[in-house]
């Protein structure tokens, strides 16, 4: 084979076959295709898109270019993965990953890091002391056996091809074809060895995907991969219109989800958690057990209230190394030098409180990363008061500023002022999910 032939059928608009798209992908993994050509390969793929079986073929190969997890083997039993596309204020594997873990589920999962004005797992987990986010394959797996829950960086050895291809993308503006995010996503998942995974696609102005149906059309693409490799499928789309709970930064984020497993925390983030430990415990039940919503509700809310879930989130904090004083007192996590409120200068409705924006104030205060690599700020960030529909009186706390250059307050606060709108009508509050989409 050779690749511009492949090119040049892409770009005429046909279809690949699996052995093509295999071959494409083997050959640039083992550096035996230049850049250039993997870039050209791209855009086509992004301009003329590709069919069902071409994006299941294009996931394998790249799930198959390097190490593939057996989980359900390490974990004796079914494995249950989520995925969420990135969102602000996004804590919620900090949650359900011990929640799920605490109704005798066990959970093995691999996350990644913050870039731009999205935030990551690995930076969150890493505002608590001591916290090892580098483990090997045999400790990640031994841990996942001993404890029933393991929560770690991803490997280099993990769907490398994907790795290579995403800098690609990065540089030749492809990252927003559907079939590219759907099978980088999948390539990943695949390759770390889950049964179930349940995808939570972030919907609105502060997510990947702002408009409905193209969130509806990314969930159903990676339903449709994962069914047709054999996985059990759950997408949920859910708002990123607004942040998700009230912090934004990493330890603000660490200390919010801290909360949550004590059976507090905010009202919205918590809906959430509970949303979609429900959906992992209902794959994992295989259509034997957890089949009933509301019981599973019940269970779930009764181990968040009840101390188990936290008590497996202090068992994960131990087992990699984290100082588990930061989780009995989330005070000890790193603090920010300046907290500054932002007041409500009128009174009125919330009409709109702009996540993106939010996230830029959080960002130029140090909370996320320009560019891989780049150090990042852990204490500080903001958290967000207000929810849309809320009625506030002139004066109302909207905003917190966490800051340790006092200098970047100013821009912190002109953000969260641009980002919360008022008006003198009643606003309906925003849903917290907009669709299911769900495998079977
Ligand atoms: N996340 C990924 O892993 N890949 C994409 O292409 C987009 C988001």
């Amino acid at each position: 084979m050779r690749a511009v032939d492949l090119i040049a059928k892409k770009r005429d608009g046909m279809s690949l076959t699996s052995d093509e798209i295999t071959w494409f992908i083997d050959a640039y993994t083992a550096g035996n295709l230049p850049d250039y050509q993997a870039a050209a390969f791209l855009m086509a793929v992004c301009i003329r898109g590709m069919e069902r079986e071409e994006i299941v073929a294009l996931t394998l190969a790249m799930a198959h270019s390097g190490e593939v997890l057996k989980l359900s083997d390490i974990l004796g039993g079914y494995a249950i993965d989520k995925h969420s596309s990135g969102g602000v204020g996004d804590k919620t594997t900090l949650v359900v990953l011990p929640l799920v873990a605490s109704c005798g589920v066990p959970v093995a999962k691999m996350s990644g890091r913050g870039l731009g004005f999205s935030g990551g797992t690995l930076d969150k987990l890493e505002s608590i002391a001591g916290y090892d986010v580098n483990l090997t394959t045999e400790r990640f797996e031994a841990l996942a056996k001993q404890n029933g829950i393991v929560l770690s960086g991803q490997t280099a050895q993990l769907a490398p091809a994907d790795g290579k291809l995403y800098a690609l993308r990065d540089v030749t503006a492809t990252v927003p074809s559907l079939p590219l995010i759907a099978s980088s996503i999948m390539s990943k998942k695949i390759a770390a060895g889950a049964n179930g995974i349940v995808l939570d696609v972030k919907m609105g102005e502060g997510a990947f995907m702002t408009n409905l149906e193209d969130a509806r059309q990314l969930a159903r693409m990676m339903v449709e991969i994962g069914v047709d490799v054999g996985r059990d499928m759950i997408a949920v789309i859910s708002d990123m219109n607004q942040p998700l709970g009230e912090a934004i930064g990493n330890a603000l984020e660490v200390a919010e989800a801290i909360e949550t497993l004590n059976g507090g925390g905010p009202m919205d983030f918590r809906a959430h958690c509970l949303e979609v430990a429900g959906y992992m415990l209902r794959l994992a039940g295989q259509g034997k057990k957890w089949t009933e919503p509301e019981a599973v509700r019940e269970l779930l809310v009764s181990h968040l209230d009840g101390g188990q879930a936290l008590a497996k989130f202090r068992l994960l904090v131990e087992a990699q190394g984290g100082d588990v004083r930061m989780v009995d007192d989330p005070s000890r996590l790193p603090q920010a030098r300046f907290v500054e409120t932002v007041n409500a200068d009128q009174q009125g409705y919330i009409a709109n409180v702009a996540a993106l924006e939010v996230a830029v104030a959080a960002f130029e205060l140090g909370a996320g990363r320009e560019k891989k690599g780049d150090a990042i700020d852990l204490a500080v960030g903001i958290k967000v008061h207000v929810k849309v529909g809320d009625q506030t009186e002139a004066g109302a706390k909207l905003a917190t500023i966490y800051a340790n250059d006092a200098v970047k307050i100013a821009t912190a606060r002109e953000h969260i002022v641009q980002a919360i709108k008022f008006t003198d009508a009643p606003v309906d509050p925003l849903p917290l999910f907009y669709d299911v989409i769900d495998g079977n």
